[in-house]
């Protein structure tokens, strides 16, 4: 099995990237999947025009993302909170892509340097992953005071509540993951 994190700021100083290292570190630490850190920021997409399928000549950069995200068996979108919402970076490649998102089991990790965790932009992205066929996991994930719960490296503040929480998300996205390849093998 196979989750690909997408980490969707491309803002420099960015701080919601530190969680999407935890995430890798934690998967791949635990060896529950194969893990790839898929980072928007090193992409540098154009704002949206056109979606992927109705693009007469798309660029490599773009295939190569394609690729990344067909790929998974699973997504984890790390998502941080721009006013209350989510960032120009991430409805970009969600509207860019299409038969890539049907039915993929994703989780959404929010994060904001304030107290709530980003937990508000959650209705925006809901709706739109809703929209998109995106097979959403119902665990939560929010991280607040992100500046302060991760270091750079993606290292938590406070490891053993951390892993907790962590354990139980991706341990809700991995039973999505078995669910859907058991499903698509009896197809
Ligand atoms: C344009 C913009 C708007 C933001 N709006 C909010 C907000 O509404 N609430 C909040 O708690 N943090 C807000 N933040 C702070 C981010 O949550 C913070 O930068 C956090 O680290 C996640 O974003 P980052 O990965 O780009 O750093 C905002 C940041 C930016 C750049």
């Amino acid at each position: 099995m196979h989750i690909a994190i997408i980490s969707s700021s491309i803002r420099p100083g960015r701080n919601s990237h530190r969680v999407g290292l935890h995430f890798k570190h934690f998967i791949e630490e635990r060896h529950l999947a194969g893990c790839d850190l898929v980072d928007l920021q090193e992409y540098n997409f154009p704002v949206f025009e056109e979606r992927l399928r109705f693009m007469e000549n798309p660029s490599e950069q773009i295939l190569h993302f394609a690729d990344r995200i067909a790929k998974a068996d699973g997504v984890i979108v790390i998502a941080p909170e721009y006013n209350g919402g989510y960032p120009a970076s991430l409805k970009n490649i969600i509207d860019l892509l299409s038969s890539e998102w049907k039915g993929k089991p994703t989780g959404i990790v929010t994060v904001s340097t304030g107290p709530y965790g980003g937990a508000l932009l959650l209705p925006s992205l809901l709706f739109t992953l809703w929209k998109k066929g995106v097979w959403v996991v119902n665990a939560r994930y929010h991280v607040s005071n992100v500046q302060e719960a991760f270091d750079e490296n993606g290292t938590p503040k406070d490891p053993a509540v951390t892993g907790k929480r962590t354990a139980d998300f991706t341990d809700q996205l991995h039973w999505s993951m078995e669910a859907r390849r058991k499903m698509l093998e009896d197809q």
